[in-house]
This record gives structure tokens, sequence and C-alpha cells, in this order.
């Protein structure tokens, strides 16, 4: 058993201190609150540890809503309110954000903490199904979990209730991973398939209206043409009225203004310029985590006066946007907060062409 005083919260929502030229990482547990913890594990002058036992408890720590908190890794800021959860993510947002000149961060807050998501992917293992904990990859039962939102909940249950039967009668293997999805009044499980198989939407369904309706309020009228960058089926411009828009992702189908195109492949830009001959007045883009290294390319193109970018990595946002900060200029930065609860949170940062 070894002690611990946390100095601040990092990126993953763990609390940080340091002893000894090594680094020690605590999940659940808030800045200066001291107490016991046991190594689960050790390598190169960083340590992973779990709480034991709290000495000194910071007033910010409330008591956690669901009864898996504790033992669950899905969740990692339920020992504290919303506000402090919102401010722990703002902090860290900005010292992301230190090398890039900007104003203040705004923030887009979910009305629901818990009951949110439309989406889960739970593990299974012969018998036992739940979540995979981040350290350990040990599955652990969570028939109360919170976090989804109520009609994926009874999903849930139902699924639970008749998973022992289900396991029998199943072809599948006796080890993997099961995804529950909520969407339109029907619900979809697929089995062993990539994360949102099908079609990517966003999981918090109430919150992604009111980023639709903070786009509206920024661009209201696009002039120019819109192109869409991993557009999905053009969500992120869904209530903006625009002369052309296109869409470009990996997996929507290709019809008028939506192009199927892999825009990782080096000669991305040459297809889709032999596909669209248009000019476009405004940029958005929201790629999966590793974020878009060819943006700098895109963007030289067609030097769009506006550029919406949307990232749930903010990192890799940061770092796609460095190349273009001589030409482009920032006016706004938003956290959205998506993923509620959790360290996970979505960034929008807006950008205008220098005059
Ligand atoms: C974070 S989602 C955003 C989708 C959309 N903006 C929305 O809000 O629903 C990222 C999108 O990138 C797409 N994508 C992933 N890899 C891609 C690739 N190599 N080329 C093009 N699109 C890709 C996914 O299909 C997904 O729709």
């Amino acid at each position: 058993m070894d002690r611990f005083l946390i100095d601040h919260i990092d990126p993953l929502g763990q609390g940080v201190f340091k002893k000894d030229g090594e680094v020690f990482f605590i999940p659940k547990t808030l800045p200066d609150e001291e107490g016991i913890f046991k190594i689960l594990k050790q390598k190169k002058g960083v340590c992973f540890g779990q709480l034991e036992k709290l000495t000194k408890k910071s007033p910010d720590r409330i008591t956690p809503e669901c009864r898996h908190f504790n033992t669950c890794s899905g969740c990692h800021f339920l020992h504290t309110d919303y506000s402090n959860e919102l401010k722990i993510k703002t902090q860290t947002f900005a010292r992301m954000l230190r090398d890039i000149p900007h104003l203040d961060i705004k923030v887009l807050a979910s009305d629901q903490r818990l009951h949110y998501r439309n989406r889960i992917q739970l593990h299974y293992d012969k018998n036992l199904i739940g979540f995979k904990q981040s350290k350990t990859n040990h599955i652990i039962a969570v028939p109360d979990c919170l976090i989804m939102q109520p009609q994926l909940k009874q999903v849930f249950d139902d699924f639970l209730s008749q998973w022992q039967q289900q396991r029998r009668r199943l072809k599948e293997p006796t080890r993997g991973h099961v995804e529950l999805y909520f969407k339109n009044n029907e619900i979809k499980i697929n089995w062993n398939k990539p994360y949102a198989s099908g079609g990517f939407t966003q999981v918090n369904e109430p919150l992604n209206k009111k980023v639709q309706d903070l786009i509206l309020a920024q661009y209201g009228e696009i002039e120019g043409g819109l192109l869409e960058l991993f557009g999905g089926e053009g969500n992120l411009s869904h209530k903006l009225n625009f002369d052309r828009r296109v869409c470009v992702d990996l997996y929507t189908d290709p019809n008028d203004d939506q192009v199927n195109l892999d825009l990782f492949k080096e000669d991305a830009l040459k297809i889709f310029k032999k596909k669209v001959t248009d000019d476009f007045g405004c940029v958005f883009i929201d790629p999966p985590r590793s974020g878009f290294k060819g943006l700098s390319k895109w963007i030289e193109h067609y030097r769009p006066k506006n550029l919406l970018y949307m990232s749930c990595n903010p990192i890799t946002q940061i770092n796609d946007i460095k190349p273009i900060l001589e030409s482009y200029e920032v006016s706004d930065i938003w956290l959205i907060d998506f993923f509620p609860s959790t360290f996970h949170f979505e960034s929008i940062i807006v950008m205008q062409q220098k005059s």
C-alpha cells in the first residue's frame, strides 16, 4: 500500500502526483485529496494505481449516483458534481490550447449528465457480459448502468435477462462484443462488428440538436458552397441554408451531395477534384480521433473563407490546424460536452481566412 497526494487531473480524468521521479495516475480522485492506493501497473517511471482509501477528501467530492462507479471504468467524474466536471474539462482543454491564440473557451453543456447514450458496446466471454475495464481488460457486469437513454436501457435490461438462453443459441464465437443501438425508434444489435457499423451518428441526440443550433447561429446562410469532410449524412449542416453542399465520407450512400471516398488516401484530393469541380466558400470537418493530417492540403487548394473543425480528440485537432494558422485566425472555440460523466468531450474550432 502506498500514499498519494493529488496535484491535478489529467486529460483521462485521472488524479496525478509525482514522487521520487515517478509519476502516478489514480482514477476517481480529486486535486488535494490524500489517501492510500494499490499499484495495478508500473513501468519505466509511470505507475497506474487504484484508490483504496481516502484520508483527506476534497470539498468537491460527492457520493456517486451510480452503484457501479467505483468498480467500472466507463465513467470518470461521478464523484464530483457536473459543474466541477465541466471546470476540470475546460482546464484540460485550455492546457491543450496554450500555443493557439484564441479567446475564452465557450462551453455547451449537456442537459442530461446520465441517461443520454443511444449506443453501447458490451463485451462477453461465455456467460459473462458487461463492460471491458480499461487497465485490466476484465469484463464486469453493469446491470444498473445509468449512462443509457431510457429506451436503450429497456432493450439492455431485456437483453441481459435473456442472455443465458440467447448465448446457447448463438452461432457467434464464445468471446466477443455486441453493440446495442437505438435510433428512430428502432433497435439494432450488431455482433462482433466495428464500432458504429452501418453508419456513424452522434450518441447524445439531445445535445447533437443543440450543436446543430449552435452551428446555425454561427452561419445561418452559407455563401459559396459548403464542403463537409468526414460529414456522414451531413449532420453538422442539417439546419443550414446553402446553395450547394457536398458531404465526403467513407460510408455514406453516394448521391447528389454525398461522395464516397477514403479521405486518408494519399491522393484523396486528386480523386475528389475529378468527381467534383465546384469551389467552396466554407469547409466543415469532423474526423475520427486520429484527426486529418491532409487538412492543410485541402485548405490550401480551396482557400475557403470559413472553416469549422469539430473533433472528439482536441490534441489531433490542434495539431491539424497549426499549419494553417498563418492564413486563418480562430474566432470561436467551443467545448461540447457530448459525453458527460466521462473524460471525453468534443471541441469545435471556428476559423476565418485572414484578410
Ligand atoms: C466523428 S464522425 C462524424 C460524422 C458526422 N459529422 C456526424 O456528426 O454524424 C467521423 C466520420 O468519419 C468517417 N470516416 C472514418 N474514416 C474515414 C475515411 N478514411 N475517409 C472518409 N471518412 C471517414 C466516418 O464514417 C464518420 O462518419
